[in-house]
């Protein structure tokens, strides 16, 4: 039994980390042929991405995968912690599955993800899913056999949850949901520390994967006939500062524009860490997407101290102008937070004006949410719920607003798509995503699916448009 402990979590000394490959011990191989599994997975990229290798781990024990828990002789939770309503609906889902293990008390139950990092959450399960079968944290789940095993031959509920970072398991099977999109680790954990965020608690230190490891990884999704890699991190501009004096996100960035493969997009961007030489880089590369997601939480000064974001509203904006003026069509994403402890209506609108200036393309809102263990927690909140859900709609009403515009530009331009498939919805009509990343749904009469098409553009709607192939 290991479990989380946020003093360790959040120690900084330093870590050489090993590199291992991954092997899955003969003895469990095939151990549950014709058993079913569901594999549930909230949250970001990055958990949808360690998915794709717990599902391939899984189906080398055996296991093949269904659509309905109620069916399923394995039921796993990969759960995010990021905000109150990630926790409800984890916690919503396990009370469904505590009747149905009622029922079918062999049906095995498993929590892995970012909550299994949290204290309150182990304690919680410990108390009151005594029922459970096991919980396995973020930086080993390359053990979930392992753990798996010992709870069905112990019959008892297993907590292996490290606080800090494993050794680095490069070589895990991989299962991915797209054959044409991919999604490539390039830095773990984050040593940000935003005041608000738990990341840094359930996703451990700041580590870069090597840069060869990268590379061979995105050649052989070339090989494959991938189009398109996400290099994916909290915070990929930190990339290489905990490993090399000079190669950085730059570099691997136009290191990874070399190999040829036709689409490169990263995410996330932290403003603190976006250098010139990756605007130069981005800017010189057709292979790099001009499609930067980069959060500015809030328009505020004083709010953004309180976060402790490290920028100020002035450093960011000129980031952002620099970007649109040095990116050929850059469209640009972000993510902004209301309601933050103490955020005034003078803050809020900053927030909306800061908005106004940068017209954003996409942008997610979020009113801001509690995490315990974080600093934030301890500052005072006066503004009430109402005030915070008014807040909520007044911005994204702002947003849309520009959404609509922005893709209004487009009616009668040609953007090129990878077509990801049929609509599910109307025949002869496809979906995919531009090179700014805009949902493009078109009609064609020849299948395209799994190929970049010119589209031309006929409608725009706030989060999509509509086109035809250019035949
Ligand atoms: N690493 C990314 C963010 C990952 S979390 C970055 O720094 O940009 C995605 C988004 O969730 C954040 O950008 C933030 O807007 C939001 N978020 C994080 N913690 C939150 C909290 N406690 N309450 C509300 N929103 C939060
Ligand atoms: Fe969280 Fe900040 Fe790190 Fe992003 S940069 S993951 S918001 S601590
Ligand atoms: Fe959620 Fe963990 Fe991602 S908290 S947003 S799944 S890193």
């Amino acid at each position: 039994m290991h479990l989380p402990n946020y003093k360790e979590a959040r120690s900084f000394d330093k870590k050489d980390y090993q590199v291992r490959t991954f092997q899955l011990d003969p003895v469990y191989q095939n151990k549950f042929q014709g058993k079913t599994c569901y594999l549930k997975t909230y949250g970001c990229q990055m958990n949808e991405h360690d998915s794709e290798n717990i599902k391939a781990i899984l189906e080398e024990m055996g296991f093949t995968f269904i659509e309905r828990y109620q069916d399923a002789d394995l039921i796993l939770l990969n759960t995010c912690s990021i905000r109150e309503n990630a926790h409800n609906k984890a916690f919503g889902m396990l009370g469904r599955i505590k009747h149905l293990k009622e029922s079918r008390p062999s049906i095995l139950v498993g929590m892995c993800g970012c909550m299994a990092q949290e204290e309150v959450v182990t304690n919680k399960i410990l108390k009151d899913y005594p029922w459970m079968n096991f919980v396995i944290g973020t930086h080993n789940f390359y053990d979930l056999p392992r753990v798996l095993c010992q709870s069905l031959d112990t019959n008892s509920l297993q907590v292996e949850v490290y606080s800090r970072e494993q050794d680095f398991v490069e070589d895990m099977p991989v299962d991915r949901v797209s054959h044409y999109k991919a999604y490539v680790n390039i830095i773990y954990g984050c040593d940000k520390f935003c005041t608000y965020c738990i990341v840094p608690y359930t996703r451990g230190r700041q580590r870069s994967r090597k840069k060869e490891d990268i590379l061979k990884e995105v050649v052989d999704l070339k090989k494959e006939g991938y189009l398109e890699v996400t290099l994916l991190g909290q915070n990929v501009n930190a990339y290489g500062k905990d490993l090399y004096d000079d190669y950085s996100m730059a570099e691997l960035l136009e290191d990874v524009a070399k190999t040829g493969i036709p689409r490169i997009r990263f995410m996330t961007s932290h403003p603190w860490d976006f250098s010139d030489k990756m605007i130069e880089v981005i800017a010189k590369y057709p292979n790099i997407m001009p499609s930067i997601h980069l959060p500015v939480q809030s328009g505020s000064n004083a709010i953004l101290k309180k976060m402790g974001r490290r920028y100020t509203r002035e450093e960011y904006l000129t980031l952002f102008h620099k970007m649109k003026e040095q990116i050929p069509h850059c469209v640009i994403s972000t993510d902004i937070i209301v309601g933050f402890p103490g955020e005034t209506e003078e803050d809020f609108k900053d927030t909306l004006s800061l908005v106004q200036e940068c017209r954003y393309d996409n942008a997610f809102s979020f009113i801001y949410s509690k995490r315990v263990g974080t600093p934030a927690e301890k500052l005072k909140d006066d503004v009430t719920k109402k005030e915070k859900e008014k807040r909520l709609y007044q911005l994204n009403d702002e947003l849309n607003q520009f959404f609509l515009e922005n893709n209004q530009k487009l009616v009668g331009k040609v953007l090129m798509v990878l077509a990801e498939g049929k609509s599910p919805k109307k025949k002869d009509q496809y979906f995919g995503y531009s090179e700014t990343n805009k949902l493009v749904n078109f009609k064609s009469n020849q299948e395209v699916t799994g190929k970049i098409v010119p589209v031309l553009i006929e409608d725009a709607k706030t989060w999509s448009l509509d086109g035809t192939l250019c035949e």
